[in-house]
């Protein structure tokens, strides 16, 4: 497991900036997240549960009353109330990418990809009984192909992306943590060779 204690050169290099992570419903953005703060002594944000917690309705309730326009409104005020925090692991909802104006404050931090292919996706939401608004249709599975297909590209602005297959909720942290590590060195090595090119 790789260390990031307080002492350890990832934490030093993060200095504080926090990590959006990003990706489709059930590719385990909040339990990953949860995991990940807690071995980077971060806290952990989720959007979807700061809105249900201001508004005081669910995420269904909310699609119901003000459709899927006003969560996406909803959803941009929360996420600009946490970006004013540092240290941060923020698990967004699926749909955070499509508000041109959310990447300008995802930008703010590390966009991190959870990218799971969608068969994984499919089963994991079978198993998953959270009700998702965007998937009440009489075909979930083509639902889901629509929305990957006008996401994927989007999610694929992010930082890092971290490839999902059959790991477990640890390994998923330490191929992040892993990736960050990597981009600090790269960096550093970028900085190094400008340095001595002078
Ligand atoms: C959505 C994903 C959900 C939630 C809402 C819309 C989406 O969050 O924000 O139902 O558009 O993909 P999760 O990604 O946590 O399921």
């Amino acid at each position: 497991m790789l260390d990031v204690s307080v002492s350890s050169p990832l934490h030093r290099q993060l200095q504080g900036c926090s990590l959006y992570l990003i990706g489709m419903m059930a590719s385990g953005k909040s339990s990953t997240g949860r995991l990940l703060a807690r071995r980077l002594g971060y806290r952990f944000a989720d959007t979807d549960t700061v809105i249900e917690q201001v508004t005081g309705e669910s995420i269904p309730r909310l699609f119901e009353q003000i459709g899927e326009p006003g969560f996406r409104a909803l959803e941009t005020q929360v996420l600009r109330a946490i970006s004013q925090h540092h240290s941060l692991v923020v698990a967004t909802g699926g749909g955070v990418v499509v508000q041109p104006e959310n990447w300008g404050i995802l930008r703010q931090g590390i966009i991190v990809w959870l990218n799971i292919d969608r068969d994984q996706l499919l089963m994991r939401l079978d198993a998953d009984n959270t009700r998702r608004p965007l998937l009440q249709t009489a075909n979930p599975a083509t639902a889901l192909d629509t929305i990957l297909e006008a996401r994927l590209s989007l999610y694929s602005e992010a930082d890092l992306q971290i490839t999902i297959g059959a790991e477990n909720l640890n390994e998923v942290a330490d191929q992040i943590l892993k990736c960050l590590s990597k981009q600090f060195r790269s960096l550093r090595d970028l900085t190094l060779l400008q340095t001595t090119a002078r």
